[in-house]
């Protein structure tokens, strides 16, 4: 692969859980990604990210990890890992782990040692223990609440049986927040790191990577109203579409949250930089950095830090011509500001999945998720065709893009999960008002007449898999070129030939304000975000979503055409 492969890099998020499962327990698991490792060399992506396999209990899907040296019995063993990351190299894909440095999991020795010493002691020093308010310390530290709902302390007792202490989680409270002052977190981490690297990742996804460093005293914070202002780059589509953007994130530096974004967490990524850098073979880091606008996005992909940062902005934008000419371009201006390359994505493990979010017609928040009780639902066949409009687009732009597994297929997310297979903390945090992301993460169909649908030799999996599966499973869309598995491998593979992630966009004049209209090195590419169909410029078409009728570009279509 080329020199600075990340910049132009697609990349493939698998969620072990729900990607393939060789032992039949209804898991995903390591060894079922090593069997399935051909299906992604086929599909035509250059590397694969992916979320926890780590020692954990669970409780947030792995993002509670336990042990972060180890693999989980659920998913293997270390040896599985070597034989998954040997197969994936083997077969020119690169592999980035999923690091989760703000939190560990309350099942960690060190969340353990510090229950079972005194406040004030260094086994607590790790964490963020405070007394509470109120003459009997019978408040929370402060007024702060977890992302998954609920307050974001929760209480101990003390080893003579009292209540004691309180810790801060910004999720769940089985997810302590590690205190980022302490050296001893620090070298901990690097360890981590080096503990990854030696074993021939070639990156890390960075969990959370907008939270390590709280504001000094932990001072009180209220967050804006959801739906609030939302401002940068994302502030036109909010209103532009009705469609609340992520909740907790104000537009001015100044003005947010003392838990993300503090200045203080550039220092650690500087740190892993410098340690990445010792090793051959350009190892990279990427951001999840939930902050707006895009600009303050860029400050983690300055060229001392990481390489990467996702683009939330971008996923958060919906169907809307304006809205996509603005995050484009302000996606293209910020990163580009730093030397970094914008990347794009329109699905992970924690969003509605794009063949439905797209066409919600009600807000729905970011995390919310969507269940029977929601309001808004779209049809699928439309879902999917503006889904499938929407890769069509992100992928003939400029940088490295992310796709999740499943989204390859069309799946749409999955609104008919019982609730007593609900496992997102969220769901149980909120009593059920929110449904949470349980429901993008369902097994993945790979064999339509196979048990589980191909996930693996058991009937059952850990999410209940729908009917429709059968009909969206790889096996059954490998060979018809109408696919949407054939649209992503035809898209990848063009956007390889044509260098498409290491081109420069430049918009084109005199399109109606529906359509987004640009080129990328020698492809024309048109969107039509519109109700009509309209015409298209001379040239031939390499590529496009649906059918064109009559040579006109049909509503929620998207084509490439030869410059
Ligand atoms: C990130 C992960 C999400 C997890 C949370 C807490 O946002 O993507 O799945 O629940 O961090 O670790």
């Amino acid at each position: 692969m080329t020199s600075e492969w990340w910049r132009t890099a697609a990349i493939y998020q698998i969620y072990p859980r729900s990607f393939a499962d060789a032992n039949g327990d209804g898991m995903g698991d390591l060894a079922g990604i090593t069997s399935r490792l051909v299906a992604l060399q086929e599909l035509g992506i250059n590397a694969i990210w992916l979320s926890p396999f780590y020692t954990s209990p669970q409780r947030d899907a792995g993002y509670d990890v336990a042990d972060y040296c180890d693999v989980d019995p659920l998913f293997g063993t270390l040896d599985d890992f070597d034989a998954m990351i040997a197969e994936a190299h083997a077969r020119g894909i690169r592999v980035i782990v999923d690091l989760v440095p703000n939190h560990s999991s309350d099942a960690h020795e060190w969340f353990q040692a510090a229950l079972a010493a005194a406040p004030g002691s260094p086994e607590r020093a790790r964490y963020l223990f405070r007394d509470g308010r109120g003459p009997d310390g019978a408040e929370a530290p402060n007024n702060w609440e977890s992302v998954f709902g609920g307050p974001a302390w929760t209480r101990v007792l003390e080893s003579d049986g009292t209540p004691g202490q309180w810790y801060l989680h910004l999720f769940d409270s089985s997810q302590p927040d590690f205190d980022w002052t302490n050296d001893e977190v620090r070298e901990e981490f690097r360890d981590i790191l080096r503990f990854w690297l030696d074993r021939g990742v070639d990156g890390f996804r960075v969990d959370v990577a907008h939270g390590m460093i709280k504001a000094e005293g932990l001072p009180d914070y209220t967050p804006p109203a959801e739906g609030g202002s939302m401002g940068g780059a994302a502030g036109v589509t909010a209103a532009a579409s009705g469609v609340p953007l992520e909740p907790e994130i104000s537009a001015e530096p100044g003005d947010s949250a003392p838990y993300w974004g503090q200045e203080g967490v550039h220092d650690i990524y500087r740190d892993w930089r410098a340690l990445l850098d010792e090793y051959p073979g350009e190892r990279i880091l990427a951001a999840e950095a939930w902050v707006d606008p895009l600009p303050r996005v860029a400050k983690w992909v300055r060229p001392d830090e990481m390489h990467q940062a996702f683009n939330f902005a971008y996923l958060e934008t919906p169907w809307n011509a304006e809205a996509l000419r603005h995050v484009i371009d302000a996606s293209l201006d910020a990163f580009g500001s730093v030397g970094a390359p914008s990347t794009w994505v329109l699905s992970n493990h924690d969003v509605v999945r794009h063949a439905t979010r797209l066409s919600v017609t009600e807000a729905n928040p970011q995390g919310h998720g969507l269940g029977p009780r929601s309001k808004g639902l779209p049809e699928y066949a439309p879902g999917l065709r503006r889904a499938r409009a929407a890769t069509a687009l992100m992928l003939a732009l400029p940088g490295s893009a992310y796709l999740y597994q499943g989204e390859e297929l069309g799946l749409p997310e999955v609104i008919h999960l019982p609730d007593d297979a609900r496992q997102d903390p969220t769901w149980f945090r909120t009593g059920g008002e929110r449904y949470g992301r349980d429901g993008c993460r369902v097994p993945l169909p790979w064999e339509g007449s196979a048990p589980s649908y191909g996930f693996g030799p058991a009937d059952a999996s850990w999410l209940p898999q729908p009917e429709q599966w059968a009909s969206l499973a790889r096996d059954r869309q490998r060979d018809d070129p109408t696919s949407t598995l054939s649209l992503y491998r035809g898209a990848l593979a063009l956007r390889r030939s044509r260098d498409l992630g290491a081109g420069a966009l430049e918009w084109l004049p005199g399109f109606a304000e529906s359509i987004v209209a640009f080129r990328n090195g020698d492809v024309v590419v048109v969107a039509n975000t519109g109700d009509a169909a309209v015409e298209l410029p001379a040239g031939e078409v390499l590529l496009s979503s649906e059918p064109l009728e009559g040579g006109m570009l049909p509503a929620d279509t998207t084509a490439w055409l030869a410059a």
